[in-house]
């Protein structure tokens, strides 16, 4: 009983001072010290964007030798790998959403965040020109900044290829209110097809699901979508859950061209146990208002009707970088921005350009802008120190010669040999993307995941992968706050299921 006793004690005093050590990350979250004001006579960095790239930048910079202004149509950090979740209400929205606030008013110096979309940049008179875009406007609502350094990180919006009737018809999955306008439709169409009188014809077509793009963003969803009809719509709507079909449309030969052969494999085979039909080598030519036109393997039309698209189609650029690449001589890759190895925009001064904007070897991938965004701030804190020290060894270099005494002038030019020593060794590295594997939920409380191994690379997939996804996703969460968030809504799903109601 001692033993037991002894025990407990340890566990209650473990159990108090983890909270204690919670609750004050969470007390300091809330309440920022005060900040440096602006000051004219540092550079300006303005940032364009507040998503995977922009926010790790934030979160990594020191802005005791920069003024920092952020600029973003958003006033908040999206975190999409788990937007899918959002789409089937495993989790709620805000889980997912972190203030740039919350991280920006933690800073040294006051960073300005303004909540505006940026129309042009002029890479010569090293300006952006941006405005308030939102659904209420002051008289203030467009303007002009300069900029000493620019980091551009606007991402890429939806490829939909020109394909008629996408933008009009279909749904998207990129934001957060695409993922909530999916919710909406989604249970329009069960409830329309609940609706009395409905023909067998038509309720087959409003339960009828079609997803384009066999990539991440397409395979995520659809799997998400069968969890929510098999846990929750199958108790709620027995009459019309079995019903409910999901097409996964891909024009390659294969779904998930970047996963190992044997994780493809896996995940058509889960799918199929699922029922989800996997379209292969089929593209949509065409998306009406209930139906898509697809081009089946053998070249041949059919149209297929149905209630629901979601477009998944992948990335192109914004039109703000079409506008400024056109501006920039040299910079035609269709595909994005070109950068040199330290992230510069070729051809520019003083432009950086980071994540899905541009066109490198990598990815266009949350894990790569995420280290692009560090990676930059490290480089600013170089920057800083170099040119910090080049400022002291002009001031050493003037004031030498003209040194009262023999020990003074000795002094300073020790100093100055030091100076110019360290200066030397401020190397500003070029990036190096470290890649720590591809992971993807597919449904069924299944993941799969491709993990480098020494040399080589582990492809995993199952319920532990799945384990794995969730503590991984947790984990890579900027903020205590939204990991909390997220575990309880995993939690409160498990134990309640997720809302049918249409809101
Ligand atoms: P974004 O994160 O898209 O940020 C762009 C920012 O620019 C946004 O804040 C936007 O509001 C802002 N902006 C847009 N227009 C303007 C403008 N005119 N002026 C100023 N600001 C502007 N990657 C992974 O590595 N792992 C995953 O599991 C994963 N899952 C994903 C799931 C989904 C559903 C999606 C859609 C993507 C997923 N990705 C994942 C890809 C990842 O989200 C992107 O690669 C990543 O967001 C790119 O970061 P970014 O900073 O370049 O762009
Ligand atoms: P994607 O570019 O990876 O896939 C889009 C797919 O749509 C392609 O396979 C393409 O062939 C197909 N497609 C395009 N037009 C079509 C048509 N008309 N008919 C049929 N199929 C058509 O795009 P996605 O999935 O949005 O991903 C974008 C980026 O985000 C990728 O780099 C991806 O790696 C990343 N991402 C990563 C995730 C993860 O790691 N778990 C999750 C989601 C996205």
């Amino acid at each position: 009983p001692r033993i037991l006793q002894g025990i407990g004690a340890i566990a209650l005093i473990g159990v108090i001072g983890g909270l204690g050590a919670v609750y004050y990350v969470a007390d300091k979250a809330r309440h920022p010290g005060t900040q440096l004001p602006f000051d004219s006579t540092k550079k300006t960095i303005v940032v364009l964007g507040s998503g995977w790239g922009a926010t790790s930048l934030l979160k990594g910079i020191d802005t005791t030798e920069y003024n920092v202004v952020v600029i973003s149509p958003k006033n908040y950090f999206l975190f999409t790998p788990l937007l899918p979740s959002v789409a089937v209400g495993t989790l709620s929205p805000r889980s997912i959403l972190q203030p740039t606030r919350y991280v920006t008013r933690h800073k040294t110096r006051e960073v300005a965040v303004i909540e505006a979309d940026a129309h042009a940049v002029d890479p010569v008179k090293k300006t952006v020109t941006f405005s308030d875009d939102s659904e209420i406007r002051g008289l203030s609502s467009s303007t002009t900044i300069s900029y000493d350094y620019l980091v551009y990180a606007v991402g890429a919006e939806v490829q939909t290829f020109g394909i008629p009737g996408v933008q009009e018809h279909a749904c998207f999955m990129k934001e957060l209110e695409h993922a909530e306008k999916f919710q909406r439709r989604f249970m329009d169409c069960v409830e329309t097809a609940g609706f009395p009188g409905q023909s067998p014809e038509e309720v087959e077509r409003l339960l009828h699901m079609v997803v384009v793009g066999g990539g991440p963003t397409g395979i995520e969803l659809s799997g998400e979508l069968h969890d929510w009809l098999k846990d929750d719509l199958a108790h709620w709507y027995p009459e019309l859950s079995d019903r409910i079909r999901i097409s996964l449309v891909e024009a390659l030969p294969s779904v998930l061209p970047m996963f190992s052969k044997q994780l493809i494999d896996y995940t058509v085979s889960t799918f199929k146990e699922s029922k989800i039909d996997v379209l292969t080598q089929t593209m949509v030519k065409e998306v009406k208002p209930n139906s898509v036109i697809l081009q089946m393997p053998d070249k041949s039309l059919k149209e297929v009707p149905c209630g629901l698209v979601v477009w998944a189609g992948g990335n192109k650029g914004r039109k703000i970088t079409v506008d400024l690449k056109a501006k920039v001589p040299g910079q035609t890759n269709p595909r994005g921005i070109t950068v040199d190895d330290h992230l510069r925009m070729v051809g520019t001064d003083g432009i950086f350009a980071i994540g899905d904007c541009t066109s490198t070897s990598y990815a266009p991938t949350a894990q790569v802008a995420s280290q692009q965004g560090a990676y930059l701030a490290r480089v600013f804190a170089q920057i800083a120190k170099k040119t910090s020290l080049e400022a002291r060894i002009s001031e050493l270099e003037t004031k030498t010669p003209a040194a009262a005494n023999e020990e003074e002038r000795k002094a300073n030019a020790k100093e100055l040999d030091a100076a110019k020593k360290s200066a030397e060794l401020v190397a500003i590295r070029p990036f190096h993307y470290s890649h720590q594997g591809s992971l993807a939920y597919i449904g069924s409380e299944k993941a799969i995941a491709d993990l480098p191994f020494m040399n080589g690379n582990i492809a995993s997939g199952g319920v532990a992968t799945f384990l794995f996804w969730r503590s991984a996703y947790l984990s890579n969460l900027f903020s205590l706050r939204n990991r909390t968030l997220v575990a309880n809504d995993w939690w409160l799903t498990q134990l309640f299921g997720r809302d049918v109601s249409r809101n």
